[in-house]
């Protein structure tokens, strides 16, 4: 039987490459979208090519095995729509602004219909993106030495000059320590020991900073140019030090998310994904 996988945030930057990714492998792909016009390169790829509209049309990608399902991940009837027939969810969710964080919100809604509707979706795995830097990440991320890796960790006064600019700097002035912390609730709502029937199958992932920086959209032409060729992670723990280097690109992180779908060596736990060699 060929696995069914629901996908949230296939949409972003991150999601794109791992629903490419998803189909690529011929899974059944269920992709939970706010505005499923934005997958119109794939459902109506055809009128693309005769549009000769090559920034939108940049996918061979066989999409026959894709369904779109109009929704809102917050949303419980969209979630058990999306869910419907799936074996595993990948979460690769973003929240669209600080003023409106959304992923603890959708791990609630997910983990309720999970329960709630345990004889339909008691075995779906759940595969969740979170961010390093969060619960007990915090001490490894903000030990991160400098990107070109001339010292494992400058480590002063328990900073390293990259955990430094990152969780001293961009995170609470830039992005938003709301941000960060909405994803932190996220991780605590699966770990709750209440939940321990939904958290045993799920696996949470930290990616380390992830690049490219820019904010090109899924799906383009610049987004495919800029996705690099390096494509390979290394899996560590939080109790680990990093490896050497600071940033992990987004198709390393997808290929996770797509190698996660077969096997089940990660449920349970909680990865840190660190960039892996040019393999
Ligand atoms: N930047 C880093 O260094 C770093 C490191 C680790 C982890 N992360 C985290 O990784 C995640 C993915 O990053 P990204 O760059 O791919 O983000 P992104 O491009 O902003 O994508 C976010 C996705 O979430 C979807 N979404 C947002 N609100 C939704 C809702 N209410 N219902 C359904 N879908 C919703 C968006 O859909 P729409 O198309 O509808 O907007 C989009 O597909 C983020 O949580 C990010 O914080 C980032």
């Amino acid at each position: 039987m060929t696995t069914t996988v629901a996908i949230l945030g296939s949409t972003g930057k991150l999601g794109g490459w791992v629903l490419e990714g998803l189909l690529e492998k011929k899974y059944n792909v269920r992709a939970l979208c706010r505005s499923p016009e934005k997958l119109n390169h794939y459902l109506k790829k055809e009128e693309w090519e005769e549009e000769g509209d090559t920034d939108k049309n940049t996918t061979t990608i066989n999409t026959e095995n894709l369904t779109v399902v109009k929704g809102d991940s917050v949303n419980i009837e969209s979630l058990k729509e999306v869910l419907q027939g799936c074996q595993v969810l990948i979460s690769c969710l973003g929240s669209p602004s600080k003023e409106n964080p959304i992923v603890e919100a959708s791990a609630l809604s997910l983990i309720k219909v999970l329960k709630e509707e345990e004889e339909a979706f008691r075995d779906v795995r759940v595969i969740w993106c979170s961010t390093e830097g969060v619960n007990d990440g915090v001490k490894q991320a903000r030990k991160m030495g400098c990107s070109n890796g001339c010292l494992p960790s400058c480590n002063i006064f328990g900073w390293g000059f990259m955990g430094f600019m990152q969780y001293a700097c961009i995170v609470p002035y830039a992005i938003g320590q709301n941000v960060w912390d909405d994803m932190a609730l996220s991780e605590d709502a699966f770990r709750n020991k209440s939940n321990a029937n939904v958290s045993s199958h799920t696996v949470i992932v930290r990616p380390q900073i992830m690049v490219p920086f820019s904010e090109k959209a899924a799906f383009t032409e610049k987004w495919r140019e800029e996705g690099g060729d390096v494509i390979s992670y290394i899996v560590g723990h939080p109790s680990e030090k990093s490896p050497i280097g600071c940033f992990i690109n987004k198709k390393s992180i997808a290929k996770f998310f797509v190698d996660a779908v077969e096997s089940k060596e990660w449920d349970g736990t909680t990865v840190h994904l660190f960039q892996g060699g040019n393999k």
